[in-house]
């Protein structure tokens, strides 16, 4: 047993904001941005929470699959950016959709969160405990971000994207790992500490990136680990319709393709207009395809997402 996607949505800001609008405050230029990651312009929150694009983003793939709030029963919202720490996210998503009969956590593991959270509710609908599950990626960056630090402020985007799932038989195979080891590469320290015992305050309270080892770890763990997925399975990237890969930057996406030999047609991109939007660029990216009618009944899809952690994984799923 295992899971298939019913129905799919999304949920961006309004607010479209562009290289040149950026060049008004740090020191950059549409070219740089262009060239070095793809990016033309990304939606940013001017009010939108994480809990409220998320919500959005699951009341559309709802609507997308005919199905019953009262009927779901679970929901995993994949963020690294809410605003509010407690409750989670996926219990605010549960009570805007009406889900009452289903249970609703968090999962965070960066940019790679959504797909953890896709082979979360495999397991839980493979083994037979739940028939459904929504699956979000929604994220805020904007928040987190140094609005004057050039190397990160330029990369990032806000929005959410959702699945909602049902058992089937389908294959769906996934690799899932984490690198501790490399915490520094990619981190944000976002509380101070407000115990009585013991204060403890954040000097850099932003998302703080070494650019070139992301790259070369992206580059490196993405391939590698696609390239075991498929082994594993006795396919090669030739046996694949299409990779949807975490939307970073065009670049690394055109280098993962080269390394594959896979031809870059089938590596269907939204990083320009959106940008970086972390957990969600990955459901956001299915949502488009969907429904342009990209996707055909038995198409073979690879998916891949990277980020802090630094967590990695990649998934085979058939449609
Ligand atoms: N505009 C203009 N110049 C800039 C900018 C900018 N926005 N940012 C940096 N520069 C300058 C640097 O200061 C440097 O100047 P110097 O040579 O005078 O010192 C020059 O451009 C080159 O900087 P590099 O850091 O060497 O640029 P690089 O080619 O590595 O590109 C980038 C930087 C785009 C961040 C690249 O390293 C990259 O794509 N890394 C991957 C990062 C990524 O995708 N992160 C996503 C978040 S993590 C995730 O999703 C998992």
């Amino acid at each position: 047993m295992s899971i298939r996607i019913m129905g799919t949505g999304s949920a961006i800001p309004n607010k479209a904001v562009t290289n040149d609008e950026l060049s008004r405050f740090v020191d950059t230029s549409d070219d740089w941005i262009k060239e070095r990651t793809g990016i033309e312009s990304r939606h940013i929150a001017t009010g939108e929470t994480v809990d409220e694009l998320a919500g959005n983003a699951a009341r559309n793939a709802l609507l997308d699959a005919g199905a019953d709030p009262s009927k779901i029963d679970m929901i995993i919202v994949a963020t690294c950016s809410a605003e509010q720490a407690l409750p989670c996210i996926a219990c605010q998503v549960q009570k805007y959709i009406g889900a009452y009969s289903a249970v609703a956590f968090d999962l965070n593991a960066a940019c790679a969160g959504f797909l953890f959270a896709l082979n979360t509710a495999d397991v839980y609908i493979s083994k037979g405990i739940y028939k459904n599950a929504l699956v979000i990626g929604a994220e805020v960056m904007s928040n987190m971000i140094n609005w004057s630090d050039r190397t990160t402020c330029i990369l990032f985007g806000d929005g959410a994207g959702a699945v909602y799932l049902e058992r089937d038989d389908r294959p769906f195979k996934f690799i899932q790992k984490s690198n501790g080891l490399k915490d520094d590469v990619l981190f944000c320290w976002q509380r101070d500490s407000m115990s009585a015992f013991y204060r403890g305050v954040q000097t850099y309270k932003y998302v703080s990136m070494d650019g070139k080892e992301v790259f070369r770890f992206a580059t490196r763990v993405v391939t590698d680990t696609i390239s075991e997925l498929l082994f594993d399975e006795g396919l090669s990237p030739d046996d694949i319709d299409m990779f949807l890969l975490h939307q970073a930057n065009l670049r690394i996406i055109e280098t993962i393709s080269k390394r594959l030999k896979a031809d870059i047609s089938k590596f269907p991109t939204n990083v320009e207009r959106l940008g970086n939007t972390s957990s969600a660029s990955i459901p956001l990216l299915i949502d488009e395809i969907r429904k342009e009618g990209r996707l055909k009944e038995g198409m073979k899809i690879v998916m891949s997402g990277f980020g802090a952690g630094l967590t990695y994984s990649a998934c085979l799923m058939e449609v």
